[in-house]
């Protein structure tokens, strides 16, 4: 059913596999041929070799990653009390549900790759879009490979140091070939990157299994003492929950369901995407609700909310407290988990440059391919240069938030987009279709989720996140919309298409 390095069954090939020579544009072909086309020579472009079971792996696999393992302490210590806890971690899962449902929309009326970016595109014109890629670009899927692969690094190093905190420069070295590694996958080979994907979710999968079996032991020899508080606050000292607090509990649960609008990025990869974008989603949301609803009762079957708020990585605790001689599983399953959903990382904001290159967007170099390989190197070297530029003053704490606020705007902006075209683009063919009060919802809890922290706590971060939406225009307004050409781009383009063996794309 699936395949992985198959270039045959999209039906516009003449190469049988990735490894065979397949290095010709159009007019390249034409030239070895000389001149004579008889035999129709196949366009360098990114090929679908991502069916069902890997777009499930790229969304639950890129989901999970350090968040169920990480931040759970942090959601459960800004809603104060278990079952408020509980809810909120359902909550967020239905609302990312109600988001990639209405993605699905989005993504089988458009099928361009780069979600967001071609979604507002279509809707809003140019100027959203080229907003979003920048920011995109030059902010968010840098920093969510840089988060992931920092936690990983961290996750790594420890076991290996004894008796302190392990020193910063070795963490950042480690992320640093880890994303060097990963890139290295990536830039290889599609077939490999998706193989990845998918044993590491396979893995991953299989350690949540155990956190929640280890939990289902717990409950069945009568530990529900945590469990049974309800809504009782499990601090009365804490001051209560107020707005901002229910907005960045929310966001803390964000992060870790963030990562659903994954398959979106790279539809023209995907097989019959018609079919396979919404099931993917069908399966994979709900796939990971149910398992960190579990894995949180299993936690909270093990650890007192007072321990879990300060431990510094819950499921590791846990496996202390639960898994006896098997603790040392937790901290593997947090290295496998974020090594994993940072490949997943990188192979999607690969492509979302890829795409807005293809439209003019960024510098041409970045919609290339390479002639052999097929994949989209140079974007991808052009992700990972960024988030190592991230690491080095990186801190995961304040680059989550930074990150959250920004992306609700957009996630907000695609609901926006879906309920305007129901109005501009009334008749498009629309394969599947989402009830309209399902990005409704999306929307105005997005609006919340962005206004309710600047109203009731005010931050700087909050200030630049949005200086840096704008500060796109300053690129936006000469270079796009007055396309002022820049000289010397034309043999910088050449020299790097030598040196990376990549080649221009067809889109059809
Ligand atoms: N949800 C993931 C985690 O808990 C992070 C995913 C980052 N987002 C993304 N679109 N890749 O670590």
């Amino acid at each position: 059913e699936e395949d992985l390095g198959n270039s045959k069954s999209d039906g516009s090939s003449i190469s049988s596999s990735e490894s065979e020579v397949n290095t010709s544009d159009a007019d390249k072909g034409k030239d070895k041929l000389g001149g004579s086309s008889t035999e129709e020579v196949d366009a360098v472009h990114l090929k679908r070799r991502v069916g069902l079971f890997s777009g499930v792996a790229l969304i639950v696999g890129t989901m999970i990653g350090s968040g169920i393992f990480v931040s759970p302490s942090g959601l459960l210590y800004r809603s104060e009390s278990v079952a408020t806890c509980l809810i909120i971690w359902g909550a967020c899962g239905a609302l990312s549900m109600l988001g990639a449902l209405s993605y699905a929309e989005l993504g089988t009326m458009i099928t361009q790759s780069g979600a967001e970016y071609s979604y507002f595109l279509e809707a809003f014109g140019p100027m959203p879009a080229f907003l979003f890629c920048w920011v995109s670009t030059f902010l968010l899927k840098p920093s969510q490979l840089a988060i992931i692969s920092l936690s990983f690094a961290k996750y790594t190093v420890e076991p290996f140091i004894v008796g302190c905190e392990p020193p910063d420069l070795v963490v950042k070295l480690v992320c640093a070939a880890t994303i060097a590694s990963i890139t290295f996958i990536n830039c290889y080979s599609v077939s490999l990157a998706t193989k990845v994907q998918n044993i590491f979710t396979a893995a991953k999968l299989i350690a949540i299994f155990i956190i929640i079996c280890g939990g289902i032991y717990m409950i069945a020899l009568g530990n529900v003492s945590y469990l049974s508080t309800g809504f009782e606050p499990f601090d009365p000292s804490l001051s209560p929950t107020t707005f901002s607090d229910i907005a960045t509990a929310f966001y803390s649960g964000l992060w870790a369901y963030d990562g659903w609008n994954n398959l979106n990025y790279v539809t023209e990869e995907l097989k019959n995407p018609f079919v396979n974008l919404p099931r993917a989603i069908i399966i994979g949301l709900p796939l990971v609700t149910g398992c960190y609803i579990l894995v949180n009762v299993a936690y909270l079957a093990v650890l007192s909310p007072i321990e879990m708020i300060n431990s510094p990585a819950v499921a590791v605790t846990f496996g202390a407290r639960a898994l006896a001689s098997w603790a040392w599983l937790m901290p593997l399953a947090v290295c496998v988990s974020t090594f994993g959903s940072a490949n997943g990382t990188l192979f999607v904001g690969g492509r979302l440059s890829y795409v807005a290159s293809r439209e003019g967007h960024l510098v041409d170099i970045l919609s290339y391919v390479h002639v052999r390989r097929l994949t989209p190197s140079p974007a991808l070297l052009f992700n990972t240069l960024i988030a190592l530029l991230m690491i080095i003053p990186g801190n995961i704490g304040s680059l989550i938030d930074f990150f959250s606020f920004t992306a609700w705007i957009f996630y907000g902006g695609c609901m926006a987009a879906l309920i305007l075209m129901r109005y501009t683009r009334p008749n498009a063919p629309r394969p599947y279709k989402v009830p309209i009060i399902m990005p409704i919802i999306v929307l105005i809890v997005s609006v919340y989720l962005v206004v309710a922290p600047i109203v009731e706590d005010p931050q700087i971060e909050y200030l630049y996140a949005t200086m840096f939406i704008l500060a796109g225009l300053i690129f936006y307004i000469p270079f796009i919309y007055y396309k002022v050409p820049v000289k010397c781009m034309g043999p910088v383009t050449a020299f790097l298409q030598y040196l990376l063996e990549v080649v221009p794309t067809k889109y059809e």
